[in-house]
């Protein structure tokens, strides 16, 4: 089989990763992919938004499986160009996409069909929500409606904050046309996991839970990120956590969209908050989340093309999605600065140290060539990942990697999974 990515970060590496593990696959490419990508894949240069240009290279290079990693394209509809050209594609179409592309959307959504999640109220016009505000209870939580790199989510401790908060999304438009509508809902309190499932149209399998830090510094620190690292599984992710999920908001979210006419294939990734309520849902994601798919992919046992096709085909049923009974660390190296500003182009050196080294991978995200030497060029740098028997051993290893590559500028959190020894106090 041919198979072909679109993306280019640290998740994508992951996906390429997982892909060439399988025996099925003859030829990979990637777009446009990444310095690490390299290694696995044809990098072909075509950004992930150039939907006509990916149609035409799956075309005429007779590929069989298109994945797309990330959310833009899969918002913007690559999936349904890539169907209507003949072509099978691995991820939700346009129509089951807005499950992570509207949060009034996904609001609406649990509401109608009783999905735990935060109460909240939707508006299109700054006036009316700050009218809301006057007699809202703080802190609150605004949320631009559509995409917005994970960033459109401001937490505000006051009425003042909050004002100036709703100024931001909906006049300055800080986070674009993103911010046309926004979501005012109650702040929660509670340990955040991440659970993410395959899904054919009405089947789901969980993967492995995992969990992310998003702030950039120790401690919780600082500002919001992509993602400073991540572990997996969650110590916080319990046998009654999983139960009550699966009674009250995994199957109830896919037969929701397919009662809604948008039968969902591909991924959801379940943000959730355990609260003193219960778990609640925080957010949906449509694709693997980055970095949750740098701890998520290794620990795969099955084959991620025998469940690409089993979701695109509806036969989820029939396929075993098993993962390892191990953990994994994936520690981010960033350039210093991130996310304000920073430098690029600094040369990396000591990757051929994860070379043969079994449960160790170093996933590229912000990397270009520079003739032969590979240098930084993102905020995110690297994301060192290991594996270990535990969650505390997979943790001392990732930081061990950490000392394995060198750059100028690197910069990573060093609690990456403390909270795991939090769970054992
Ligand atoms: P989201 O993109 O919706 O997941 O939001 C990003 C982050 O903001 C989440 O991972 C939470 O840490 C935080 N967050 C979002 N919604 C809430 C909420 N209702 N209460 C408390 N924190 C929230
Ligand atoms: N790490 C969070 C996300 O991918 O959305």
């Amino acid at each position: 089989m041919k198979v072909l990515i679109v993306g280019g970060g640290g998740r994508e590496h992951a996906i390429a990763e997982a892909v060439a593990r399988s025996s099925k696959v003859t030829k990979l490419y990637c777009a446009p992919g990444n310095a690490g990508i390299a290694e696995l894949a044809e990098c072909v240069p075509i950004t992930p938004m150039e939907f006509d240009k990916i149609v035409a290279f799956a075309k005429d290079n007779a590929i069989d499986l298109t994945i797309v990693g990330m959310d833009d394209p899969l918002v913007g509809g690559l999936v349904d160009e890539l169907e209507k050209a003949g072509l099978r594609a691995f991820g939700p179409r346009k129509n089951a996409a807005i499950l992570e592309g509207s949060k009034a959307f996904s609001k609406d959504l649990m509401k109608k069909y009783g999905i735990p999640t935060a109460s909240y109220e939707t508006f299109d016009s700054a006036e009316k929500a700050l009218e809301y505000l006057e007699s809202a209870k703080m802190p609150i939580v605004l949320k631009a409606d559509g995409l917005a790199l994970g960033k459109g989510v401001l937490i505000c401790k006051n009425l003042e904050e909050a004002k100036a908060g709703v100024k931001e999304i909906m006049e300055d438009h800080k986070f674009g046309s993103a911010g046309n509508h926004m979501v005012i809902e109650e702040f929660m309190t509670g340990r955040e996991v991440s659970v993410l499932s395959f899904v054919d149209g009405s089947t789901y399998k969980l993967m492995t839970s995992a969990q992310d830090h998003k702030r950039a510094g120790d401690g919780d620190t600082g500002l919001n990120t992509g993602g400073m690292g991540t572990f997996s599984p969650s110590p916080f992710y319990t046998k009654e956590v999983d139960e009550y999920c699966r009674e009250h908001i995994y199957g109830k979210t896919v037969e929701a969209m397919k009662a809604e006419g948008r039968e969902f294939k591909g991924i959801i990734y379940f943000g959730l908050m355990l609260t003193e309520d219960g778990p609640k849902v925080l957010e949906y994601n449509a694709r693997f989340g980055d970095p949750e798919a740098q701890v998520i992919l290794p620990r795969l046992k099955s084959d991620l093309i025998d469940i690409c096709n089993a979701c695109i085909d509806g036969t989820l049923d029939d396929q075993e999605v098993e993962f390892e009974d191990n953990a994994a660390v994936c520690v981010v190296l960033a350039s210093d600065g991130y996310p304000v500003s920073y430098e690029k182009g600094k040369e990396i050196t000591g990757l051929e140290n994860f070379k043969d080294k079994d449960g160790y991978y170093c996933f590229h995200a912000g990397t270009k060539f520079d003739g032969d030497r590979i240098v930084t060029n993102g905020g995110r740098v690297l994301g060192v990942t290991a594996k270990g028997e535990n969650l505390k051993a997979a943790r001392t290893n990732a930081y061990k990697a950490t000392e394995w590559v060198a750059f100028e500028n690197k910069y990573m959190r060093h609690d990456i999974g403390k909270a795991i020894d939090d769970a054992n106090e």
